[in-house]
């Protein structure tokens, strides 16, 4: 839904409880500029590197590139590791999940993938927020209420997290992201909705596929359009943030295969990627990221 930049809604998302934000302003005034290298190779500010992606600044004013990594961590941070070639499957898989979420409607970040591992995105204010859906119990949802892993919940559940590594993402209720302004009501029913409509769209898409989507976690941000504001679907949709079990025997094909040391973790991001018919044709060797100016 378009909504009209309003006091209350602007307010909401500079208030005082501010997420941490993931551009120094000193660098936000720098937004678009790209410099080209003898090689006549872009060479990308880079703007924030997370645990997964670094974000550069893209070719025009209000866009991102975002570059996928083959780094993997775990307990935020806790366990740490490399899945060789991830980030170039994940580029893929959440190119190709955006696209079809785009064909039904759903308003994402995503504008088009540059090569193995970068897309071009659009630029967000992300809401600090984790939206966790979960259709089948499994991780911290059965250690914390004892509801056996595997166990089919009475109907999808729908989880908030701050996102704050200092505070290790805690579990959130929307009082708390009412209260402190991490988002408004108005966002609340945006993306509650948009949710919902994912959830429906990705169980189906992966049951075809064979692969149970048990649960996963989706990040939302606010897009501006002159004094227009969207909420739109944001970072990455991959095994990296679902879990995803082979309907038939259960096998993991997500990151808890590194999470519990199980082995095999590329060859399960790469199944994936095959059953979604869309394994880069070229392999996964191209290795070389983007050189960031500093
Ligand atoms: N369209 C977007 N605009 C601005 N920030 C984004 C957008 N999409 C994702 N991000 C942010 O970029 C970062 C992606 O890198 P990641 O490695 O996942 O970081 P983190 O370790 O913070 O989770 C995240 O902090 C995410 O919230
Ligand atoms: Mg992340």
């Amino acid at each position: 839904m378009i909504r009209p930049r309003t006091p209350a809604v602007r307010s909401a998302a500079v208030a005082g409880h501010a997420p941490p934000c993931y551009i120094p302003p000193t660098c936000a005034t720098d937004l678009g500029r790209v410099r080209m290298g003898i090689t006549g190779m872009a060479r990308r500010r880079q703007l924030y590197e997370g645990k997964a992606k670094v974000l550069f600044e893209g070719p025009e004013p209000g866009t991102l590139v975002q570059y996928f990594k083959d780094d993997a961590s775990a307990g935020n941070g806790a366990k740490k590791g490399i899945i060789t070639g991830k980030g170039v499957l994940n580029n893929r898989i959440s190119e190709y999940l955006m696209m079809r979420l785009t064909e039904i409607g759903v308003p994402t970040h995503f504008m088009r993938r540059l090569n193995m591992r970068e897309q071009l995105i659009r630029e967000v204010e992300i809401i600090p927020l984790e939206i966790v859906v979960r259709n089948i119990a499994a991780g911290s949802l059965s250690t914390r209420l004892g509801i056996p892993e595997g166990t089919r919940l009475p109907r999808s559940i729908i989880e908030y997290y701050y996102k704050n590594d200092a505070l290790n993402d805690p579990m959130v209720a929307e009082e708390h992201i009412t209260a402190f302004g991490w988002a408004s009501t108005q966002d609340m029913d945006d993306i509650v909705s948009l949710t919902l409509r994912v959830n429906d769209f990705l169980t189906g898409l992966f049951l075809g596929v064979g692969i149970s989507l048990v649960d996963f976690k989706l990040e939302f941000g606010r897009l501006w359009e002159e004094d227009d504001m969207r909420v739109v679907l944001a970072d990455e949709i991959s095994p990296d943030n679902c879990r995803l079990w082979d309907t038939k025997t259960n096998e993991k094909m997500d990151k808890d295969r590194f999470r519990r040391d199980m082995g095999r973790v590329e060859e399960a991001y790469q199944e994936v990627a095959r059953r979604l018919g869309i394994l880069p044709e070229a392999g996964n060797n191209d290795m070389k990221g983007p050189e960031a100016m500093q």
